[in-house]
């Protein structure tokens, strides 16, 4: 891919465009161990060797990170108060990553972080429905008629009805434990979906997203960039 230098070394996360722009201007970079003052200059990405400073700068198109969402953080870009899933990977290349969907503030786990936008439209543009597989414990006995009516389809207060659902209940009592796999994203649907059947949320873990599962060994904060295997899956 060919681009402009000051794009490439900002894209890097070397500075703002403007800050980038005047280092090149003071001769603070090399293409292929010749000074470049231009920073309209059209550097390729895969075989030109870019210096800052002296020090390689290597051009990283897309990033991908599996992040095991805490709750307590937003998912967002960024914010002047709270904490973002952006801020929780610390060792991200460049600036413009975002989270791939929403998950509450108190919601924790699976959550996959990138600046793939075709990647993002194909996996939560809603003719596409794409699978979410959740584990939640539910104040209260969840029953094989709230299965039934997941199967269904509910109505949550939206327009239409929620597509059919799949509600596994894994212990029934006082608080039950489920796992629910949706295919829709909807604003606060798991939530919404129980409090049509007359129940309360009060844990709620996204553990799958189309054929991406949350590593097991991934501890809650914790995040590491998708295998090769995954990627290819999710394309
Ligand atoms: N459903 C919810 O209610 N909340 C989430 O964070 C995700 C799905």
């Amino acid at each position: 891919m060919k681009l402009r230098l000051d794009k490439y070394l900002a894209d890097m996360g070397l500075g703002t465009r403007s800050e980038v722009k005047k280092a090149i201007t003071r001769g603070l970079t090399e293409v292929n161990g010749a000074v470049v003052k231009k920073p309209e200059c059209k550097v390729d990405t895969e075989t030109d060797e870019i210096r800052y400073q002296g020090r390689p700068v290597g051009y990283i198109a897309y990033e991908y990170y599996m992040l095991n969402k805490p709750a307590g953080v937003i998912s967002a870009t960024e914010d002047p108060r709270q904490r973002t899933v952006i801020d929780l990977i610390t060792s991200r290349q460049r600036d413009d990553l975002f989270p791939l969907g929403r998950l509450d503030k108190d919601t924790e786990g699976l959550l996959l972080i990138t600046n793939d936008g075709a990647l993002a439209h194909r996996l939560l543009s809603p003719k596409k429905h794409v699978d979410k597989v959740y584990y939640a414990r539910i104040q209260g006995v969840v029953t094989a008629a709230d299965a039934e009516a997941f199967a269904v389809g509910l109505d949550i207060g939206d327009e239409k009805r929620t597509l059919p659902a799949k509600l596994d209940i894994l212990e029934s009592g006082e608080i039950s434990k489920i796992r629910v796999t949706i295919r829709e994203g909807r604003f606060h649907q798991v939530k919404r979906m129980f409090q049509a059947v007359g129940k309360e949320v009060i844990y709620l873990k996204r553990l799958q997203m189309g054929s991406l599962k949350l590593d097991e060994n991934l501890e809650t904060g914790a995040y590491r960039e998708l295998t090769k295997e995954e990627l290819e899956a999710l394309c």
